[in-house]
C-alpha cells in the first residue's frame, strides 16, 4: 500500500529540533515572566474578517497567503497567519482592559501562510509572540526591545542585527505618502516588479521594503519616512533610541524598514541574521496604537513582536536531552515483572531510564544499553531475581557491582555515583 506523505511546506519535528523548540519556549517563559508577562493561548481558527481588518486588505498576507475556507455553514474562517490579531480579539472580547489598564501577554504556537516554501520559509511555522498593551511612552517601547534583546542573549545569540525605524502616525503619513506618490510619478514603473507596480498605488510604503533587487535599485532615491515625522513621533523615536543607547543595545537605523502588516505606527523593528539563508528576519514587531480601537475595543495602545521559532532554532547550537540514568536489561524473561517494578520505583524517585522488555544474552543487552547512552546498565536475570539483587554496570568505567534491590538507599547510592564501583 502506498504511504501518506505530509503536505508541502509543513514539517515533522523530531530531535534535535524538538529539543531546540522546547528550549526556546522554556527560556522565553523564564525571561518574559521576569518582565511581568503572562501566557495566553488563543484559537488557531478565527473569522476571516479579523485578519482582513487588522493586517490590512492590501497586504500580501491577506491577499495571497491566508488559509481561508468556508465551514459547513458557509462562515468564512482563516487559520491564523500571525498571533497579534487573535490576542487582541481575545482581550477585547474578555473585557480585559476594564480590569487591567496594562496587559503583558505572550503566546507560542503554529501560524499558517501560503508562501513558496524554502529554507526558513514554511506554510506552517511557529511563532513566539509577546504583546504589551496599554502604555504609550517610549520607555515602554524600550522595555519590549530590551526583553527581546535579553531573551536572545540568554539563548547565547549575540551576532543578531537589530534594525529600527519609525513609521510615523496618522499625522505624519499623509505628507509622506504625498512625497512618495510624487517620487513614484517620476519613476519608470517598468523597472518595478509586478507586485510593486500594483503596490505603488495600493500600498506605497511597501514598495520600499521589496526584496527584489531591481525594485531596490529603482527606488534608491525615494524620500524617507524619518525625514517626514511629526514633532511627536520624532521626539518619541529619539527618546526610544536614547533609552536603547543608555542600555548598550546596538541597533542599525533602517528608514526603509516597512514590515508586511499594515497595523504599525511609530517604532518598528526587525531582528535579522545572515546565517539562515535568504530569509533573514528572525523576529519583527512594532507599535500598533489604534488597532485595538479599530477592532472594536477601547483606545488602548499596543506594541509587540513575534519571533519565527524555526529560524531562531537554526541559530542555536545543537541541544540534546540529557543522557538517561539507567538502562534496565533483562537476562531472563522470568524477571520481567520484577524489572518493570524496579524501573517504576527508580523513575518514581526521579531517575530517567529505559527498559528492554525482551530478555537476551548479556552481550546483546550490553549493546542495547550502550546505544541508549545511559550512564548505568542494570542487569536482571533468574539468579539476581532469586538473590534479591541487581547488577549495576557503570558504562563509562566498565566496572560492576551486585546491589540489593530491596534496599532503595544502596541502589540509589550506586546509581548516583558513576565510577564508584571501579
Ligand atoms: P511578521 O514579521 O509577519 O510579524 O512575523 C514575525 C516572524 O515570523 C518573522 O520575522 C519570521 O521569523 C517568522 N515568519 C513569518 N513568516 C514565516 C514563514 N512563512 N516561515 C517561517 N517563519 C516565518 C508578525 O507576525 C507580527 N504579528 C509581529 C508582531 C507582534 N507585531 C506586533 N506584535
Amino acid at each position: 500500500m502506498n504511504t501518506i506523505q505530509k503536505i508541502k511546506g509543513v514539517a515533522d519535528l523530531f530531535e534535535p529540533e524538538s529539543t531546540a523548540f522546547t528550549r526556546l519556549e522554556t527560556v522565553a517563559r523564564e525571561v518574559f515572566s521576569r518582565y511581568g508577562y503572562q501566557e495566553v493561548r488563543v484559537p488557531i481558527l478565527e473569522k476571516t474578517e479579523l485578519f482582513a481588518r487588522s493586517i490590512g486588505e492590501e497586504t500580501d498576507v491577506v491577499q495571497k497567503e491566508m488559509y481561508t475556507f468556508p465551514d459547513r455553514k458557509d462562515r468564512m474562517l482563516t487559520m491564523r497567519p500571525e498571533a497579534t490579531a487573535g490576542i487582541l480579539r481575545a482581550c477585547i472580547e474578555n473585557k480585559l482592559f476594564a480590569e487591567h489598564p496594562v496587559a503583558k501577554l505572550y503566546s507560542f504556537g503554529p501560524m499558517f501562510r501560503y508562501e513558496r516554501p524554502q529554507k526558513g520559509r514554511m506554510r506552517q511555522f511557529h511563532q513566539l509572540d509577546a504583546e504589551l498593551l496599554g502604555p504609550r511612552e517610549p520607555e515602554a517601547d524600550a522595555e519590549v526591545l530590551l526583553m527581546l534583546w535579553t531573551y536572545l542573549r540568554e539563548l547565547g545569540l549575540r551576532k543578531l542585527c537589530f534594525e529600527l525605524n519609525s513609521l510615523g502616525c496618522a499625522a505624519c503619513r499623509p505628507g509622506y505618502r504625498a512625497a512618495l506618490a510624487a517620487y513614484y510619478s517620476g519613476l519608470d514603473t517598468a523597472a518595478l516588479c509586478e507586485d510593486c507596480r500594483r503596490r505603488k498605488d495600493t500600498n506605497p510604503l511597501r514598495v520600499l521594503d521589496c526584496k527584489v533587487p531591481a525594485c531596490k535599485e529603482a527606488t534608491a532615491g525615494a524620500p524617507l519616512i524619518t525625514d517626514c515625522l511629526c514633532p511627536g513621533c520624532a521626539a518619541h523615536f529619539a527618546a526610544l533610541r536614547a533609552a536603547l543607547d543608555a542600555q548598550g543595545v546596538e541597533y542599525a537605523l533602517n528608514p526603509r524598514l516597512v514590515r508586511g502588516l499594515d497595523y504599525y505606527v511609530g517604532a518598528t523593528f526587525e531582528i535579522t541574521s545572515s546565517d539562515i539563508g535568504s530569509q533573514t528576519a528572525v523576529a519583527g514587531g512594532g507599535r500598533y496604537d489604534g488597532l485595538i480601537r479599530d477592532l472594536g475595543g477601547p483606545d488602548v495602545a499596543g506594541i509587540g513582536f513575534a519571533i519565527g521559532m524555526e529560524r531562531l532554532a537554526m541559530l542555536l547550537p545543537e541541544t540534546r536531552p540529557p543522557a538517561p540514568d539507567f538502562f534496565l536489561a533483562l537476562l531472563d524473561q522470568t524477571a520481567a515483572a520484577e524489572a518493570l517494578a524496579l524501573a517504576q520505583a527508580l523513575r518514581t524517585q526521579g531517575l530517567r531510564g529505559d527498559m528492554d522488555f525482551a530478555a537476551g544474552s548479556v552481550k546483546s543487552r550490553m549493546r542495547a544499553a550502550g546505544k541508549s547512552g545511559a550512564r548505568f546498565c542494570l542487569l536482571l536475570g533468574a539468579e539476581e531475581l532469586a538473590r534479591g539483587t541487581v547488577v549495576v554496570k557503570d558504562m563509562a568505567a566498565g566496572s560492576q557491582a551486585e546491589v540489593s534491590r530491596t534496599d532503595p538507599g544502596a541502589l540509589r547510592a550506586a546509581l548516583a555515583n558513576p565510577g564508584a564501583n571501579a
